[in-house]
């Protein structure tokens, strides 16, 4: 690994250089907010003076450039100056926490303008001469053009700055601004966060600027296009510790309007883009170690967690992983140092700024006492992801938004490769499956879903590009580029993305170079494929959904359809290869794999594929593939046989394809509902987790549709004695619950086992539970293995009463760790009484009961209750406008609310509630849950005809299965 710093081009070198030094001597930040705040509040005052904004700002979007949520692309930007002095302790007059800063930016000039626009948002801007809000000089000789007004453009979230002359094209100037900024709890920008540790209220000013909130911070040209280099210092007190993207360079004493702090001065970055910085004052503490190659690896945590030992798992795993990936791309890891930090406030999972990586706590702390093997898993597959980033992301960037579903799927494929490296028994790889393809089928299957690739022009607006982190930018990316990975071959597939890092390293690139290197690679190794890479991956990126592949086994017919769960719905949007796809098939016949075919056509004769009699025939192996697959009667009742007869000639992850595929082609009318339940009969003696928990997945769809109606009953009675056994093997395997499975897929079974076997009744399963979690209650030591908490104290709230609910309420609020509040938080959902519920409910809009990070995950807990669900729905109908407005319209958070409290909608009592919701709140907004609204209006539409459909058949099949006790 290279060491220091390094900037690819002569370019960046000369910038740096051209920019060292430019803050050094720092004129005080001495504003005091409130009078900021004040002067600057009419910061495009109406009447005289040269700055006052130019006429007509109208709301009505005009040509002006200030106007395009675009920058123009006349300056480009090379070097950033950037001082910051976050306040930890609010201002006396105001109440306020704020920051002040100061920033220089140098750029060259591009093309000839008169006018300069930066974006900023909500900050307040000290004034220089004649109300101006900026100071521009000359770099190359010479003198700038005066300014002749400025101004914010609120809506567009520039500061605007109007020129008198022209600056000239490849001359370079430096802007420079001073200004203030409230450090708000709102989770972006940079914003605080706080948290109690030994009975003091101690507060942390920390970072999250993906996608638009760099802006926040700094005036900046926020786009990922307009990479530069940054040289950020930190003022902040004795007594904490000031992080950022570079090393620390000097870090010192330092005076300012009478107060005494410390000056930290970080390296200067590479070049990179705004959304990747990051700085962060707290008083952590941390953790290190080296990796062979010299890179400083640390971990940051509040004290009490890393005296604990809670960092210790992710600094362990790191290390390997970051070698994992410098193999993996064939490129060093391109920074000296490699920081992670948990943050007690912190809306997504984890954010790859890079060098310095920020999580969630429950997203990077793990501690054996408390965490469960899942919580392990996400902080290994977290750890990876992120990393994956530094590479691919960071390093080489795209170019726009729309190609977000390049990175985000990109690093959701390979966190799995990631974590498999660092822990290689847990078999991870497989659990792709459910956790990605499984789960944006759902999604994709729906006329309403929409293509992985957006055109450039169609993102424009922040909204617009917090809309595009969804499920099929994170899981249909991940799945396809897995599909792409197999039939290229891992080593083909390296060896493209190895060029592609290098050529365009330090820069930005679009989805269409990957493909040109990955087809370069092809070139050179020689493998055949039926088209080029790209006409193949455009079948998958440019058009929605998925197809059906049919095969007949009887007349080798294979055909292909879009995949649709309601085949009536509309598909109004037409696809340029009219929804066909180049499929790769892989396949076996008789439990022997066969080589790949490829299906190109609506229909082909594939005569290797008919079969008669006993054998048959099983594609999609290991479901590399995105897509579903059919089969004829005959062939179907073959697969059965053989699930029941010797299910192990079936590979596991095709066990629970064969479920999963059943379910939904039922759901899409394609084959008998009964078909889809008799897949799970051989459940009776299957003890593999994936199989398992894909049919809970799609049994769960059953406990929704029917967990208010008469089916209800014969529902829990087939699954209880389908489960029993289950529930008894992990019984004997571990000493009657004495101890835990020794494989990682084992203890999730092991928990499906009590959880399925507690929610259809097991007597014995319910003793367990209300015992283990009395034992707690009465001896106040909780003996609880934590795999099995969040079950455990689930099945007990609900099957208990206030005490038991107060009593995990007091729980969660001391909860010092961030992994058993989560688990409580989620257990006190469960409870059965209304009154709890709806108390609960108003809590999570208080956010020092609730965090904010919290608040929409714990309401979609609430809702996946059958008792409160309706009350949830009541409850974010109600509040609407103020939930989105309080909690953001970024991140997941908003389509996860929407899909989680709409979930159980399956009549028209629903369904018009539903469109009323939509057409009152079209004012308001969405935010991420704008399609996810337009989806959950879908699904109820199939929902409604699918219950009118079906409720007959499934409750005869369900009585006749547990009237006769056969399997
Ligand atoms: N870049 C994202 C974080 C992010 C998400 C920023 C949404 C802004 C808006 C990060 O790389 C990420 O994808 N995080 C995931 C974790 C991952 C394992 C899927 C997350 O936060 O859940
Ligand atoms: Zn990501």
């Amino acid at each position: 690994m290279r060491k220091g710093f390094y900037i690819s081009t002569p370019v960046g070198v000369v910038a740096i250089i051209l920019c060292a030094g430019a803050l050094a001597t720092i004129i005080g930040l001495s504003v005091v907010y409130s009078q900021e705040k004040a002067k600057n509040n009419d910061v495009a005052p109406t009447e005289g003076g040269i700055s006052t904004k130019p006429p007509a700002t109208t709301s009505v979007p005009s040509n002006d450039p200030w106007d395009n949520y675009r920058l123009p692309k006349s300056l480009v930007p090379e070097c950033y100056n950037v001082i910051l002095w976050p306040r930890l302790t609010p201002d006396m007059t105001t109440g306020l926490y704020i920051f002040t800063g100061e920033s220089s930016v140098d750029f060259e000039c591009a093309e000839e303008t008169d006018l300069i626009l930066i974006h900023s948002n909500k900050l307040n801007y000290t004034e220089f001469d004649n109300k101006i809000l900026a100071n521009l000089t000359s770099l190359t000789g010479g003198k700038a053009p005066p300014i002749n007004s400025s101004w914010l453009q609120d809506v567009t979230q520039y500061l605007v700055i109007q020129l008198d002359g022209k600056l000239m094209k490849g001359h370079r100037y430096r802007l420079y601004t001073k200004f203030t900024g409230e450090l708000a709890d709102d989770l972006g920008g940079f914003y605080r966060s706080k948290y109690l540790e030994d009975g003091k209220e101690k507060i942390v000013a920390t970072t999250q600027m993906q996608p638009t909130d760099a802006r926040k911070a700094f005036p900046c040209f926020d786009e990922p296009a307009m990479k530069a280099t940054f040289n950020i210092t930190i003022l902040h007190d004795h007594g904490t510790v000031a992080l950022s993207n570079g090393e620390q360079k000097e870090s010192g004493n330092y005076t300012i309007n009478g107060n005494h702090v410390l000056k930290t001065v970080f390296e200067p970055t590479p070049k990179m883009s705004t959304y990747l910085l990051a700085f962060i004052v707290s008083d952590f503490d941390s953790i290190s170690s080296n990796t062979v190659n010299d890179v400083l690896i640390r971990i940051f945590a509040r004290r009490t967690a890393i005296a604990a030992g809670h960092g210790q798992y992710a600094l362990n795993i790191t290390g390997t992983i970051l070698q994992f990936f410098e193999d993996y791309y064939n490129v060093s890891y391109p920074l000296p140092k490699s920081d992670q930090i948990a943050l007690p406030d912190f809306n997504a999972g984890a954010m790859e700024n890079w060098g310095l990586i920020t999580y969630r706590e429950t997203a990077l702390l793990y501690n054996e006492d408390f965490s469960s093997n899942s919580n392990k898993e996400r902080v290994a597959t977290i750890i990876a992801h992120e990393l994956a980033h530094m590479w691919f992301g960071n390093l080489v960037t795209l170019k726009w938004w729309n190609d977000l579903w390049l990175n985000e799927g990109f690093a959701s494929y390979v966190e799995y490769l990631g974590a498999d490296k660092a822990e290689p028994e847990w078999k991870v790889k497989d659990l792709i499956v459910l956790n990605d393809v499984h789960r944006v089928f759902a999604i994709d299957a729906l006329a309403s879903s929409h293509p992985l690739s957006s055109k450039e022009e169609d993102i424009q607006t922040p909204a617009q590009i917090n809309e595009l982190f969804d499920a099929i930018s994170y899981s249909k990316g991940a799945s396809v580029l897995r599909m792409l990975s197999d039939f290229l071959t891992e080593d083909v597939f390296k060896m493209g993305l190895q060029t592609y890092l290098t050529e365009f390293e330090y820069g930005n690139a679009v989805y269409t170079d990957l493909w040109k290197h990955l087809q370069m690679a092809v070139n050179a190794s020689g493998i055949t494929l039926p088209d080029s890479v790209r006409n193949i991956m455009n079948t998958w990126v440019l058009q929605m959904g998925f197809p059906v592949v049919t095969i007949n086994t009887s007349t080798a017919v294979v055909s292909q359809q879009h995949f649709l769960l309601d085949p009536d719905s509309e598909v109004s949007t037409p696809s340029p290869f009219q929804y066909q796809w180049i499929v790769p098939i892989k396949w076996m016949k008789n439990a022997v794999n066969h080589s790949t075919l490829w299906l190109q056509t609506e229909s082909a004769n594939i005569d290797e594929m008919s079969v008669s009699g006993d054998d048959w025939v099983l594609a999609n192996l290991d479901v590399v593939g995105y897509y579903r697959v059919n089969y004829d009667q005959g062939n179907w009742e073959n697969l059965l046989r053989i699930l029941s007869t010797s299910h192990s000639l079936i590979p596991r992850i095709n066990r629970a394809q064969l479920v999963d595929d059943a379910f939904n082609l039922a759901r899409a009318r394609i084959i008998p509902t009964v078909l889809a339940l008799r897949t799970t009969k051989y459940l009776y003696s299957e003890r593999e987790y994936m199989p398992w928990q894909s049919a809970m997945n799609n049994l769960d769809f059953f406990y929704l549709m029917f967990d208010r109606s008469e089916v209800y009953g014969p529902l829990q009675d087939y699954l209880r004695k389908q489960v029993t056994p289950l529930f008894e093997h992990y019984k004997n395997l571990t000493g009657n619950w004495s101890s835990v499975p020794d494989g990682h897929m084992d203890q999730y079974n092991q928990v499906n086992a009590i959880s399925l076997a507690c929610k259809t009744g097991v007597k014995e399963c319910h003793n367990l539970t209300a015992t283990w979690f009395n034992q707690w209650m009465d001896t106040k030591e909780n003996m609880i293995q934590p795999n099995l908490r969040s079950t455990v104290y689930c099945n007990a709230i609900a099957a208990g009463g206030a005490d038991e609910w107060e009593f995990a309420w007091s729980q969660f609020q001391n909860a010092t760790i961030a992994i058993e509040a989560d688990k409580l938080r989620y257990a006190l959902a469960c409870t059965k009484q209304p009154w709890l519920l709806n108390r609960y409910l108003e809590y999570t809009l208080n956010p020092s009961l609730i965090r904010k990070q919290d608040a929409t995950s714990t309401i979609v807990y609430i809702a996946q209750n059958v008792i409160g669900q309706s009350l949830a729905w009541d409850f974010v109908r109600a509040r609407w406008s103020y939930i989105f407005t309080q909690y953001g319209g970024g991140s997941f958070s908003f389509s996860n609310l929407i899909n989680g409290v709409t979930e159980r909608f399956s009549s028209e009592y629903e369904l018009h509630p539903l469109k009323q919701f939509k057409a009152d709140n079209a004012v308001v907004g969405f935010g991420s849950g704008t399609l996810a609204l337009d989806q959950s209006i879908e699904r109820t539409m199939g929902n409604i005809k699918w219950i009118a459909e079906n409720k007959q058949n499934v409750l005869d099949w369900l009585e006749a299965e547990t009237k006769y006790t056969s399997h």
